[in-house]
C-alpha cells in the first residue's frame, strides 16, 4: 500500500523539497491536455501540478490517500478534493475528459492496474509525468548514504521511521502496456553547485522539516556524512529529464471492461 501516512508527514515541508514545475514542463502538460476542459489529477499531493492546470483555464479534480497533502491544495485554491485511491476511483466511467498522474507511479507496485483505472473515468486521454530518476533505482553511492545517515540517526537516538516502498517503472515497461500516442521530454537545467550539496539540503527539509530530528542533530549526522563520504559524486545527482507520456484513455481499459462496464454507482464523496 502506498504511503498516505508518509506523505502526510512530509506535507508540511513536501513543497520545499520539490522545484514547482518549470514553464516548458506547464506548456508541454496544457499542450497535451488541449481540447480537455476537465482533468483529474490522481495524486494531486499539495496541487503543484494542478495549480497551474487551473490557472490555464482546466476544471481540475484532485484525488489523493493524503489530507495533509490535500490541505496544502485547498488553501492554494483547488476546491474538487477527494479522499480516494486512485486504483478505485469514486468516479463514474467516462466522467473527465482526461486524467493525469505526476509524481506518484514510483508509488505504484502494478502500473497496468493504475493506468486502466485512469483510463475508465477519462473519455479522451491519459497523461503521466515520468521523471527519469523514478525509471530506475539509486545508485548504490545514494543507498549507502541514506542508510548511513539512518545509522547515524539511531545512534545518536533517533530511530527514523521506515520509508514506504519505492518501484521503478520504466518508459519500456509502460509501453508494454499500451504503446504511447505521444511523448513529450522535458530537460531541465541542473542546480547550481555540489550535487551532494543539493542532496544533503533535501534530507534536512524532509528530516528538520517533517519534526524527525532536531536541527544539531541533522548538521551532526551530514558532518560525519562529508568525513566518510567527501567526494561529491555525479551518480548523486538526478537525471533532469521528464517525459509527459500520453495514451488514448480507451487504449487503457482492458477488453472485457469495455464491453461490460464498471457499476456507475461510484460517484465522487468526501472532500478534503
Ligand atoms: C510524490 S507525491 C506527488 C504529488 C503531486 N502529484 C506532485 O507532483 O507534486 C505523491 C502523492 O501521491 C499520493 N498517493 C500515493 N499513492 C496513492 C494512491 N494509491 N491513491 C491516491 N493517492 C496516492 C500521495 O499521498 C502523495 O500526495
Amino acid at each position: 500500500m502506498t504511503g498516505d501516512v508518509e506523505f502526510d508527514r512530509i506535507a508540511p515541508v513536501y513543497d520545499e523539497t520539490r522545484r514547482p514545475p518549470s514553464a516548458e514542463e506547464v506548456r508541454a502538460l496544457v499542450e497535451m491536455l488541449g481540447g480537455c476542459p476537465t482533468v483529474l489529477d490522481a495524486g494531486v499531493g499539495t496541487g503543484r501540478f494542478a495549480i497551474p492546470l487551473q490557472a490555464h483555464g482546466f476544471r481540475v479534480f484532485g484525488v489523493d490517500l493524503s489530507f495533509g497533502m490535500m490541505r496544502l491544495a485547498r488553501a492554494k485554491g483547488l476546491s474538487h478534493l477527494v479522499r480516494a485511491d486512485l486504483r478505485h476511483l469514486p468516479f463514474t466511467d467516462r466522467s473527465v475528459d482526461a486524467a493525469f498522474m505526476a509524481h506518484v507511479l514510483q508509488l505504484i507496485p502494478e502500473p497496468r492496474e493504475a493506468l486502466a483505472e485512469l483510463g475508465r473515468v477519462a473519455r479522451r486521454r491519459v497523461v503521466v509525468q515520468l521523471p527519469e530518476w523514478f525509471e530506475r533505482p539509486p545508485s548504490e553511492a545514494w543507498r549507502e548514504r541514506r542508510n548511513r545517515y539512518r545509522e547515524i540517526a539511531a545512534e545518536l537516538g533517533y530511530s527514523l521511521p521506515e520509508r514506504g516502498k519505492r518501484y521503478w517503472h520504466s518508459i519500456e515497461e509502460l509501453s508494454e502496456i499500451a504503446t504511447p500516442r505521444d511523448v513529450r521530454v522535458v530537460l531541465r537545467p541542473p542546480p547550481a553547485g555540489p550535487a551532494t550539496d543539493e542532496r544533503y539540503s533535501r534530507w534536512a527539509s524532509e528530516m528538520i522539516g517533517g519534526g524527525r530530528i532536531p536541527p544539531e542533530v541533522h548538521e551532526e549526522i551530514v558532518r560525519r556524512l562529508r568525513k566518510e563520504f567527501p567526494q561529491d559524486l555525479a551518480a548523486f545527482a538526478r537525471p533532469r529529464r521528464t517525459r509527459f507520456v500520453l495514451w488514448d484513455a480507451s487504449q487503457l481499459v482492458p477488453k472485457t471492461e469495455k464491453l461490460s462496464g464498471l457499476p456507475s454507482s461510484r460517484r465522487p464523496g468526501g472532500g478534503a
